[in-house]
């Protein structure tokens, strides 16, 4: 029987992470909104592409404002992206109540259709709505993520191929930390070739990839003024699909739960995961510098200061 991934949330960042999967041929997608005929009409239009790109797969688009979630029931991943962006004069707080609301009101239904589904979570603020979801759903914490740090990780990778003039294929970066503006890219462990960033840069121009890479979903939104970043977040969500679909077991960053690792207790929070067809299949703890230490502490204490103010 062929996989089955739910998006739920058919803006930007759902539609088109649905349309990467569709392409992919990996899995039979349905994607679902609170609006009527938007999701419908969208995975019409991905399933009339399916042709030319090749896809054996189905596509069904569904509104959630009737309550009907059937056609999404027994999904092997659900991607939850539904949420409002920040809005002009809407504080982080209201943006972090107003997408606990949304997460409180997809998540309990959308779990109970799906009980052995693997939870990714896309909506912002990431790491706490990630914790929101764990909580609500009350599934194993090896079947419930965030996606943050592969997208902030093939930030960094951009940034160091335009620096450096070389193939993005033969960088691999490691970002930790809360998916906020005191994420922990880490230089040490990001290589080109094989060879440490630290020996090909001078300490001023990796500082400012470092910067660039924190402020890297702010950049876009004030280029697009009236939304945020959507092609790279999808890339990033389809490549952690990918790996659970194909049982790939890669090492990717991603915000999951922690129970000791790395000295932080009972928080989502992002570190390097080796995904497979059972999620979460380990938590890799890598050897940090104080330095790093106190940085991922600090961007740790920003996501449990969140957790914090919605009691989860
Ligand atoms: C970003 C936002 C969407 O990093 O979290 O682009």
């Amino acid at each position: 029987m062929r996989k089955k991934v739910t998006v739920v949330g058919g803006g930007n960042v759902g539609a088109t992470t649905a349309q990467r999967l569709v392409d992919s041929g990996l899995a039979d997608v349905v994607l679902t909104d609170i609006l009527e005929g938007v999701p419908t009409g969208k995975a019409l239009d991905m399933l009339e592409s399916a042709h030319i790109s090749g896809s054996n797969v189905n596509a069904a688009g569904i509104s959630t404002a009737t309550g009907d979630y059937k056609e999404a029931a027994n999904s092997d991943i659900v991607v939850i992206t539904a949420g409002f962006p920040r809005k002009a004069g809407m504080s982080r707080d209201d943006l972090l109540k107003a997408n606990y609301e949304v997460i409180k009101g997809v998540v309990e239904p959308i779990t109970k259709l799906s009980p052995e589904a693997i939870l990714i979570t896309v909506t912002n603020p990431l790491d706490v709505m990630t914790q929101a979801a764990f909580k609500i759903s009350g599934f194993p914490k090896n079947r419930v993520m965030g996606m943050a740090g592969v997208l902030d990780s093939a930030r960094m990778a951009a940034f160091i191929s335009m620096e450096l003039n070389v193939s993005v294929e033969n960088i691999s970066c490691f970002v930790l930390g809360g998916h906020g503006d005191d994420m922990v890219p880490l230089p040490r462990y990001s290589t080109v070739a094989g060879i440490p960033l630290p020996d090909l840069l001078p300490k001023e121009r990796v500082d400012a990839i470092v910067q660039r890479t924190r402020k890297g979903g702010g950049e876009i939104v004030n280029y697009l003024k009236t939304g945020s970043a959507y092609y790279a977040p999808s890339a990033a969500a389809f490549a952690m699909c990918e790996a659970i679909l194909m049982d790939k077991r890669k090492i990717m960053p991603c915000a999951a739960y922690l129970e000791g690792e790395y000295g932080i207790k009972g928080l989502f929070v992002g570190v390097p995961c080796k995904l497979g067809a059972r999620g979460i299949e380990q938590i890799i703890e890598i050897k940090l510098t104080n330095d790093e230490k106190a940085a991922l502490e600090k961007s740790a204490a920003s996501v449990r200061e969140l957790v914090g103010i919605l009691g989860l």
